[in-house]
């Protein structure tokens, strides 16, 4: 497997969170209960992840989440991944965005050394915290001697702002050779993803998959070969579908477009990127276009080329973990 769409901080299991706050002096009994955490809609869900991510202050505290983080993606037999980073959680946390990103690198390299799992950062702007924030957090993603940063993103509350409003954000990151994605067509419907399209045009888009409510919409991202970060376990979490049978996983596969399989915030969503793939097998996708999502995500990583043929040399193994019958060109 390989996965594009993690926000670290949403990756953070509630024992670890919970382990840290009580280093720290925090208390997080509002967002945990018996191991798992609570929340009722997105606005909520946003807080508590506010919350928990306040628990992680020090250089070191996020060296050990990202080996927290991508120990288990490997554990599960996943070869790369890409994870969001918010230097606005960060400062808010009271730690320098330098000093996130050397942390989080550290745990990069030890998860490499320990598992075998290559990865890559994405830093997002909160699009809830305004044009200038993103844009601050663009200026940040740009700068040079940050070799895993391979990516510029756009998260937060999606009711809120327009795209155009981060369009000079955008420019920034493009014009520094960032790898571009933004969320749209998650708590918003297919217009939001034609306007995020139109004004930052992005290679991927974050969720997207209600595209698949909008016939002219679906043939454009086909043409421009859009790849979608597809999160099943967050949208029917969050409620944006009542139930598995009503998710456009499938339709979507089946239009040709480019499909990868995310978590999105595993914990708060109490799934794993292997409950993603669980998904899609219940839902009737075959094991052979399984392991497509997981090619699918290697062609559209943000990596230079001979990490990408690297990890394509390594499909064969993800091959017969998923039981496909072979890995194919
Ligand atoms: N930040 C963390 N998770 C998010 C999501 N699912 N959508 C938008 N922003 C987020
Ligand atoms: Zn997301």
């Amino acid at each position: 497997m390989a996965e594009l769409h993690c926000h670290i901080e949403g990756a953070a299991h509630p024992d670890l969170v919970e382990a840290h706050a009580a280093r720290h002096g925090i208390d997080v009994s509002a967002i945990i209960h018996n191991g798992h955490y609570v929340w009722h809609d997105f606005t909520s869900f946003l807080a508590a992840y506010d919350l928990a991510s306040s628990v992680f202050r020090t250089e070191a505290d996020y060296a050990d989440l990202a080996a927290d983080h991508l120990g288990r993606l490997a554990a599960a037999g996943t070869i790369y991944a890409e994870f969001f980073i918010s230097p606005d959680h960060a400062r808010e946390a009271g730690l320098s965005p330098e000093a996130y990103v050397a942390g989080l690198s550290r745990g990069i390299a030890q998860a490499r050394h320990d598992h075998d799992i290559e990865a890559r950062m994405i830093v997002v702007g909160v699009r809830h915290l305004g044009a200038e924030a993103v844009e601050r957090a663009a200026r940040f993603a740009a700068r040079p001697g940050q070799p895993l940063v391979t990516g510029f993103g756009l998260a937060g509350d999606e009711r809120i702002g327009a795209p155009a409003d981060f369009a000079r954000a955008f420019a920034i990151a493009r014009d520094a050779g960032l790898g571009l994605t933004a969320h749209a067509g998650e708590l918003c419907g297919a217009e939001s993803v034609r306007a995020t399209l139109d004004a930052l045009k992005p290679s991927r888009i974050g969720h997207g998959v209600r595209t698949a409510e909008d016939p002219d919409l679906v043939r454009r991202i086909v043409a421009e070969g859009i790849v979608l970060e597809v999160c099943p376990g967050s949208n029917l979490a969050l409620g944006l579908y009542p139930d598995a049978a009503a998710h456009p996983l499938k339709q979507l596969v089946a239009t040709g477009a480019r499909v990868t399989l995310n978590s999105d915030d595993p914990p708060f969503f109490r799934t794993s990127l292997a409950d993603e793939y669980a998904f899609a097998a219940q839902a009737g996708i075959d094991a052979g276009t399984r392991l497509g999502f997981t090619r699918q995500a290697v062609e559209a990583a943000f990596v230079d080329e001979a990490t990408r043929r690297r990890l394509q040399d390594r499909l064969g193994l993800v091959a017969i973990a998923l039981g496909a019958p072979s890995a194919g060109g």
